[in-house]
């Protein structure tokens, strides 16, 4: 018997039905089994040993090709889906498979290659997991950051605009889909994420399909370097008929500006398909703190590298300071294993984004986010709700990780034509 024919009856041998939880995952396995044999002994799927010779025809894998079944974990994930990831695991694993045959000078080299490794093998972990990292108190503090910058900024924007389908955000760097349910209080009718790490793209559209507190709102998600392509090279081009009203980066802006191309290239993609009004969002590492800490170094320092027990960042020169490329490598705690960022040296920054119709409206470090906004009437309880503090008002950082923190800030721009 073939090994993909007994894969297929390993995982059908309890065949689900289909108004049981997880009857979906026989048939998407079964639909695999069925591209690799279209064979007629479905005797075999009841245990019966079939009389028909195995001999398929329109065989579409190759001959020693073995059905994986799905894990446990991928199990239990489809089991709270309502339907078709399946589907995308399967598409996951053809892709991984397609990766691995590909020949190595096709994949992608340099530094964006390490980046969508990166983010691609970092593990979408539940709720409960999430509560359990070392660095909670940060991660909490960010997201509380990045809900006061859409609520007081992209919101406003949302519902101003007009028309039969108004509140259109596209986020570029979508990642896991962290800010999925902050979208949904800003109450978006429909939400565009694109992100190079192709597994995150997947992993944010099965936490869409999940999501069910909150407005329900339109989504899709494509996997595209924003920085290297334009959108209306990527994406479907309905999709970009209209313009958005909001368009937000969070936390990967920065990867732009490994060249003067990208970065024209990423504010190219923003300024295309941000309305006239419309606002751009995001949070970059604050250059003035990152130059700040290199100058602080000994001259005869033997590493340029400063940090703390959660995040460690490391220079390759201090001499140098290109406005585009200028390199460090950048470790946080329970989030990023040393991938390589560049400096966004702000002046640079705003005079780029001034060709591109986009004009500075604000901009705060992540600190100074805290101080102006923790005792407002929204904000304030809404730290308590997001666990950045306790019902005390304690913190859940430490010290390391509230220095962590200033090394971000936040940035509004608003697009004028
Ligand atoms: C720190 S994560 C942030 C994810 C998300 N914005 C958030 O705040 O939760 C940075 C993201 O930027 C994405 N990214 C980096 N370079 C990119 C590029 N050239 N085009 C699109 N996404 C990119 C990474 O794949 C990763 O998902």
């Amino acid at each position: 018997m073939p090994q993909n024919r007994r894969s297929s009856l390993e995982t059908t041998s309890r065949p689900p039905s289909r108004s049981q939880p997880g009857g979906n995952t026989s048939i998407n396995v079964k639909m695999e089994s069925a591209n690799a044999d279209v064979g007629t002994d479905t005797n075999n799927l009841f245990g019966k040993r079939s009389t028909t010779p195995y001999a398929p025809k329109n065989r579409r894998t190759p001959a020693h090709s073995v059905l994986t079944p799905l894990s446990p974990a991928e199990m239990e994930r489809y089991r709270n889906y309502p339907g078709g990831v399946g589907t995308m695991l399967l598409r996951k694993r053809k892709r991984e498979r397609e990766m691995q045959r590909r020949p190595k000078r096709e994949r992608k080299v340099g530094d964006v290659g390490l980046v969508v490794e990166h983010y691609n093998a970092r593990p979408d972990v539940g709720v409960s997991q999430r509560q359990e990292s070392p660095i909670i108190g940060l991660k909490s503090f960010n997201n509380w950051v990045k809900s006061v910058l859409i609520t007081r900024f992209a919101h406003p924007a949302l519902v101003e605009s007009t028309g039969m389908l108004r509140g259109r955000v596209l986020d570029m760097g979508c990642g896991k889909g962290g800010d999925l349910t902050k979208w949904s209080k800003a109450k978006v009718r429909e939400y565009v994420g694109v992100d190079i790490a192709a597994i995150s793209v997947d992993q944010a559209r099965l936490r869409h399909a999940q999501t069910r507190s909150g407005p329900r709102f339109a989504a899709s998600f494509f996997p595209l370097d924003c920085y290297a392509n334009r959108l209306r090279d990527g994406l479907p081009p309905g999709l970009l008929v209209r313009p958005f009203d909001v368009v937000s980066m969070q936390f990967c802006m920065h990867y732009a500006f490994e060249s003067e191309e990208k970065a024209r290239c990423m504010l190219d993609n923003v300024s295309a398909h941000l309305r006239s009004g419309g606002r751009f969002i995001g949070t970059i590492p604050n250059a003035t703190q990152l130059l700040g800490h290199l100058d602080a170094l000994p001259k005869d320092a033997s590493e340029l590298t400063f940090g703390n027990s959660v995040y460690k960042i490391r220079f390759e020169t201090r001499e140098q300071r290109p406005l585009f490329g200028f390199r460090y490598w950048f470790y946080l705690q329970d989030a990023v294993d040393d991938v390589p960022e560049y400096v966004v040296q702000w002046d640079n920054f705003v005079k780029l984004a001034a060709e591109y119709g986009l004009k500075l409206v604000y901009k705060e470090e992540f600190h100074q986010i805290f101080e102006e906004h923790h005792e407002h009437d929204e904000f304030g309880p809404l730290l308590q709700r997001m666990r950045v503090v306790d019902a005390n008002g304690e913190s859940h950082m430490d010290e390391d990780q509230w220095e962590a923190a200033s090394v971000y800030m936040s940035a509004n721009f608003l697009i004028i034509y």
